[in-house]
């Protein structure tokens, strides 16, 4: 029997997480060749997520470069993946996401004629400029896209709105609810100290965190300074803030949270802290994709600072809120989840709009019965 050969290609953590548990499927099933490829867009912070899933890549292009330009990006991925898509000759290319690895990697394939499956296809802000350029990025490899594996119904009604055939569009749930189902534990023990010495049940612990290229600048000031006073005027609040390994991103917070000793900026943590972390906080405030769709299925109020997203089934379900990224909003919204009972407990539910941990399945199956 000939298999069908199908080649998954990502190269951020985000990209990394969502993509396991697809290939954790693929590897069981026999009339799969499973080849994996990473561009390394990420090192340090993909790696982590590899040795946690146990994936072994069969190419790494390796192009990260710290300070890297998307331009730098796109061309180192374009041609890496030009020689590996060549070797291969894969029957299906699969990219998951908006960055620029999925651009270049829907390119790269699509220059050879190679079918392209993209997951978490459909998601829209509608503004090219917010979130950027991954909007862009999302958009164009829908067209390239022969398989668009849609999350959500709300996401497979922008595709049909831009005009793609109803039959290409395979509506899975997202893969990020079938990874979080694969790290949550119970009675999870930190292997930082100060994760396990927080005191989650009297105290009100917020989980920060903020990579968004637009907020680069002005609007994460603004954000970091309303935290700040956020700390100030509640005794009992305390934050961490794993940052990013963005030079901008330290940069600002080092500015503006200076020593602050409510406000724990800590190293990037792996996957599994991360995730366990948040199950035990009080409430999320993030510009994250992926954290949008991970607090809500962790019944956590998300407080996504963004002037859009392209993730509205959280703020449907009432788990999230989009409070902009000036001071007041920002600081006027925390205020109001952290003195108000209500108010917290109308956010505070556990609701999943995004999947119920089979996406991948859906995904594999779809591949099968296609190809
Ligand atoms: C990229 C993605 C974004 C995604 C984010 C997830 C694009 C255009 N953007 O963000 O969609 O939400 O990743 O985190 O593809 N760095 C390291 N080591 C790492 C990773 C990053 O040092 O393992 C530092 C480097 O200095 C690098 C900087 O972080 O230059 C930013 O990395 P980059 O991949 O360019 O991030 P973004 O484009 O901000
Ligand atoms: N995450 C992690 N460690 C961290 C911060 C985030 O493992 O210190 C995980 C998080 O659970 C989510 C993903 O990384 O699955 C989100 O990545 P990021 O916010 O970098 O990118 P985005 O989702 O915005 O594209």
């Amino acid at each position: 029997m000939k298999k069908i050969k199908v080649m998954t290609v990502f190269g951020t953590r985000p990209e990394g997480i969502k993509m396991a548990p697809i290939i954790k499927v693929m590897e069981k099933e026999e009339k799969i060749e499973n080849i994996v490829c990473i561009t390394a867009q990420h090192r340090e912070m993909l790696d982590q997520v590899l040795n946690l899933f146990d994936i072994e890549p069969d190419y790494d292009l390796n192009i990260f470069k710290p300070g890297q330009s998307l331009t730098e990006i796109t061309i180192r991925a374009l041609k890496g993946l030009e020689e590996v898509i060549q070797k291969v000759k894969p029957d299906l290319l699969l990219v998951q996401g908006d960055t620029t690895t999925v651009f270049s990697g829907a390119l790269a394939a699509f220059y050879q004629k190679v079918k392209i499956g993209h997951v978490e296809a459909g998601l829209r802000s509608g503004n090219l400029y917010s979130p950027y350029p991954e909007e862009a990025n999302r958009k164009l490899t829908g067209i390239m896209t022969d398989f668009h594996f849609a999350p959500t119904e709300e996401s497979r009604k922008n595709l049909l709105r831009e005009g793609y055939p109803e039959e290409k569009i395979f509506i899975t749930g997202n893969t990020v609810i079938d990874a979080l189902k694969y790290a949550i534990k119970e009675d999870y023990s930190f292997q930082l100290p100060l994760l396990n010495k927080l005191d989650y049940e009297n105290n009100k612990v917020i989980l920060l965190t903020s990579h968004r290229r637009e907020n680069i600048g002005k609007p994460m000031e603004n954000i970091f300074n309303a935290i700040n006073d956020i700390v100030e005027k509640h005794q009992d609040v305390e934050v961490v803030f794993p940052i990013h390994l963005n030079p901008k991103v330290r940069e600002i917070a080092y500015g503006v949270f200076k020593d602050n000793p409510k406000v724990h900026i800590i190293e990037p943590l792996d996957y599994e802290p991360f995730t366990n972390l948040m199950s035990k906080v009080h409430i999320v405030v993030t510009d994250s994709g992926g954290l949008q769709e991970e607090a809500p299925s962790l019944g956590k109020p998300v407080l996504v600072i963004r002037e859009e997203t392209e993730r509205p089934e959280g703020i449907e379900a009432g788990t999230a809120k989009l409070v902009g990224t000036n001071y007041e909003n920002v600081f006027k919204e925390i205020d109001i989840l952290l003195s108000n009972s209500e108010e917290y407990k109308k956010m505070a539910n556990a609701v999943n709009p995004y999947g119920d941990g089979k996406a991948a399945e859906r995904i594999v199956d779809v591949i099968i019965n296609s190809l």
